[in-house]
């Protein structure tokens, strides 16, 4: 366990540039994706911070004010938070920042969302699992180079498949390059789903 800029985090050095940072689904903390991120990028280093939120004891990477309502201001503020993690995590750990790739899980794949839509230098690549709109900034981001793969489940019933719909297209109008694959499964992800998504992480040349 480290931490940088109060954020409590794991972090494994991996044998290639690039770096997986692993977001966490509500509850999570950050030992749960370590293994996940290992199945998809046996070389890449890893790194995972705990959401610094709690609600009703569960760690979040931003409050919300219902299940699927925002808090709008407070993901802003996270989000510039988090950005500014990883780059003195970055720093700390010698790791190529142009080489990030967030692999995010449902209230982490929001704030993923959330960290390409605000600070979008950040993040070279994101795998989104059960993700959807975080918010509507007040000036599109330039997303051009990078790089998303979104997996919805059509039966998934804390995320309306529309509403991840509608993230496809509000980061494709950015200019991210965006595969979007939809699971016949709910908010738990399959093992088809993740097998496809290590073979785009795989396929992209960052
Ligand atoms: C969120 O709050 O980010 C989404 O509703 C997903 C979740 O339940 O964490």
């Amino acid at each position: 366990m480290s931490a940088t800029s109060d954020f409590i985090y794991e972090f494994i050095a991996g044998s290639s540039a690039r770096t997986l940072l692993l977001l966490h689904g509500t509850g999570g903390n950050e030992h749960d994706l370590l293994p996940l991120g290992r199945e998809l990028d046996a070389t890449a280093s890893l790194i995972s911070p705990r959401g610094r939120v709690l609600e009703n004891g569960m760690p979040r990477f931003f409050r919300r004010l219902a299940e699927g309502v925002f808090d709008e201001e407070d993901l802003q503020f996270r989000a510039h938070e988090l950005a500014d993690f990883i780059l003195a995590a970055a720093e700390r750990h010698q790791l190529d920042a142009k080489q990030i790739v967030a692999i995010g899980y449902s209230n982490g794949a929001n704030i993923a969302a959330g960290l390409m839509l605000l600070r979008p230098e950040i993040l070279r690549a994101a795998v989104l699992l059960r993700p959807m709109v975080p918010l509507v900034p007040d000036a599109p981001p330039d997303l051009g180079g990078v790089w998303v793969y979104i997996a919805a489940g059509n039966q998934d019933p804390i995320v309306p498949v529309e509403n991840t719909q509608r993230l496809v297209k509000q980061l494709r109008d950015a200019g991210a390059q965006v595969t979007a694959s939809v699971a016949n499964a709910g908010h738990a992800l399959t093992q088809d789903e993740i097998a496809a998504a290590e073979t785009w992480l795989g396929e992209i040349a960052l």
